[in-house]
């Protein structure tokens, strides 16, 4: 996989979390350009570890395993976790305490700078007639959002007190193509993916920042003005796949509250008993 981002600086060892998912597949491949071992872990089954790659499955939820995880770790790319709305138990255990016991073990073995995967989620209940700054106040469609928006929370105070710097990506929706409307406005390329996480991992001072993780789309909802000094400049719009977006869905209903707030249909998944 070619790598998309123009930068000389590799990392001795990078961690990448979630390495089994959707995105982590994905950065699997393109993230060995930028470092000499990149370390994947995840729950999920991450298939035989290939030149350069050392598998580590741990549970985010173990704090012990979470230690060894970060062991000779230069920096993180923290995407594992509960990525959909679902009930509290996992998100708390995944989301909440696995975002606790990450900074926790990233402060003990010193590791200093995380990309953490954030969420639009943690401001979908903005509508969609208004464009919403990375100062704005969140305003999370869910408990998957809330419980993203601990982490920003929680990276801060890692940064405010220990000085770990972390770059929280408000990833829209990354997919090979937009599947809705909804993504005309929020789709990022996985080449644009790339981008970001690079330049998240190799911006020299981050301190601590929010970036919405999008494309070089037409129409957009997040405006990243204050958060340039990362150096993410997307390539890649949502705009050549709209005629076949819009034919697919010709009629929104525009009293329903997936289509009037940024969250779509998360807005409306109410909590699971
Ligand atoms: N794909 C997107 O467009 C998008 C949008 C917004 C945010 N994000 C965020 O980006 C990250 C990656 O997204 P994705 O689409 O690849 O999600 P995904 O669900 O495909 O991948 C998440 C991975 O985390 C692992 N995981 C879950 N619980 C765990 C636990 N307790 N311990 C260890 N690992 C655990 C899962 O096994 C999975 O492989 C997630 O944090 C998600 O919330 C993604």
């Amino acid at each position: 996989m070619p790598s998309c981002h123009p930068t000389s600086i590799r990392f001795q060892r990078l961690l990448l979390t979630g390495a089994a998912g959707g995105l982590g597949q994905e950065l699997r491949s393109r993230l060995k350009a930028y470092c000499t071992i990149l370390r994947l872990s995840d729950i999920a089954d991450l298939g035989a570890e290939a030149t350069g790659e050392e598998v580590r499955p741990a549970r985010l939820e173990d704090a012990s395993a979470m230690h060894a995880l970060l062991e000779g770790v230069d920096a993180v790319v923290h995407l594992g976790g509960v990525s959909t709305e679902q009930p509290w138990g996992p998100i708390l255990q995944a989301n909440i305490v696995g975002a606790y016991n990450l900074y926790e073990a990233a402060r003990k073995n010193g590791v200093k700078r995380v990309v953490f995967a954030s969420s639009n989620h943690v401001t979908g209940f903005y509508r969609q007639d208004e464009v919403v700054g990375t100062d704005d106040p969140a305003r999370p469609d869910g408990l998957y959002g809330v419980s993203k928006a601990f982490g920003e929370d929680l990276s801060r105070f890692y940064f405010d007190r220990y000085g770990i710097e972390t770059v929280c990506l408000r990833i829209g929706s990354s997919f090979p193509e937009p599947r809705n409307r909804r993504m005309l406005a929020t789709w990022m390329s996985y080449d644009d993916l790339e981008r970001l996480v690079v330049a998240s991992l190799t911006a020299p001072v981050v301190g601590h920042s929010i970036i919405y993780g999008m494309g070089d789309n037409t129409t957009t909802w997040w405006d990243n003005t204050k958060a340039r000094h990362i150096g993410y400049r997307p390539q890649d719009s949502s705009e050549r796949f709209r005629a076949k977006v819009e034919a697919a869905d010709p009629h929104p209903d525009l009293t329903d509250p997936a289509v009037l707030y940024q969250g779509g249909p998360f807005v409306r998944t109410g909590p699971f008993e």
